[in-house]
């Protein structure tokens, strides 16, 4: 397979995320959901890849797809080159652990830890030892702006905040894939703004990022934005180089003040 990214005379790297024909039906308690029908994607590392598209149209599902927390009804799915779809929970709860970091809408923290405790966590459930656990989590939450906030509880924080723990908290063991559904979604404008913002800088570090959200503001962060339409990718848009400073990065248009 050719991969635009490999370097000149060397080997082929490896997308991050490569899907075919992807598919999951949901039985609830209606008519089956023909949520994903039948996906082909292909993530390279570094990109800054956004998902839209209107509500039910399956996007969060896709993305449950791709972090192993659904199963496809059928359809091949690669991480880093490896054949992951047919994992059982256990060797996916080891990958996710240690290659994949999720975000999820609703913040998802252990509401009974506290903010250094839901960080520190997945660092040490991945074998890190307590003292490096520690020096990433410091690491992180001054990076994101909470810095004297690790004794919090979690319900003692904003929603931004809130949000921002949980960005801290998938990015602690420096996973090679980043998801995020909806990781702004219940923020105001200035959360997202900040979401945006520490999103955007993770990313022009290389950080690759798989976002799902409804905001085009959002959206136009990406390098990258696939609308996703009745459970199928309907456009697959490459944004315009012009838009990035020469390194890569987003310019200075998402520069904001605290
Ligand atoms: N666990 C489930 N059981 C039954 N149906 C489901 C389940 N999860 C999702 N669905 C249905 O599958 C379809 C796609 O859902 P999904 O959550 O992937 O959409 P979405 O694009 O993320 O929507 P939104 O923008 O509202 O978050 C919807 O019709 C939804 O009702
Ligand atoms: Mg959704």
């Amino acid at each position: 397979m050719s991969d635009p990214t490999a370097p000149s005379g060397g080997a082929a790297v490896a997308p991050i995320v490569r899907a075919e024909g992807l598919t999951k039906t949901h039985h609830g308690e209606g008519a089956p959901v023909h949520a994903v029908r039948g996906v082909d994607l292909t993530v390279r590392p570094g990109e800054f890849v956004a998902v839209t598209g209107p509500s039910g149209a399956g996007k969060s599902t896709l993305l449950h797809l791709i972090g192993g927390l659904q199963r496809p009804d059928s359809g091949k799915l690669w991480l880093d080159g490896q054949r992951v779809d047919e994992y059982r929970e256990a060797r996916w709860a080891v990958l996710r652990r240690r290659r994949i970091g999720v975000v999820f809408q609703f913040f998802n923290l252990v509401s009974n830890l506290t903010v250094a405790d839901n960080v520190e966590l997945p660092a040490l459930l991945a074998g890190a030892s307590p003292r490096a656990a520690r020096e990433s989590r410091a690491e992180l939450l001054a990076e994101l702006g909470l810095e004297g906030r690790d004794k919090s509880m979690p319900g003692e924080l904003s929603g931004g905040e809130q949000q921002r723990v949980a960005l801290a908290r998938a990015l602690v063991n420096h996973p090679a894939l980043l998801l995020a559904d909806e990781p702004a979604g219940s923020l105001d404008s200035k959360g997202t703004r900040e979401v945006l913002r520490l999103l955007s800088r993770f990313h022009q570090r290389g950080q690759t990022i798989l976002m799902v959200t409804h905001d085009a503001r959002m959206a136009s962060a990406a390098d990258r934005v696939i609308s996703f339409f009745d459970g199928r990718i309907a456009d697959d848009a490459e944004l315009g180089a012009g838009r990035r400073s020469p390194s890569g990065g987003v310019s200075g248009v998402l520069e904001l003040k605290e």
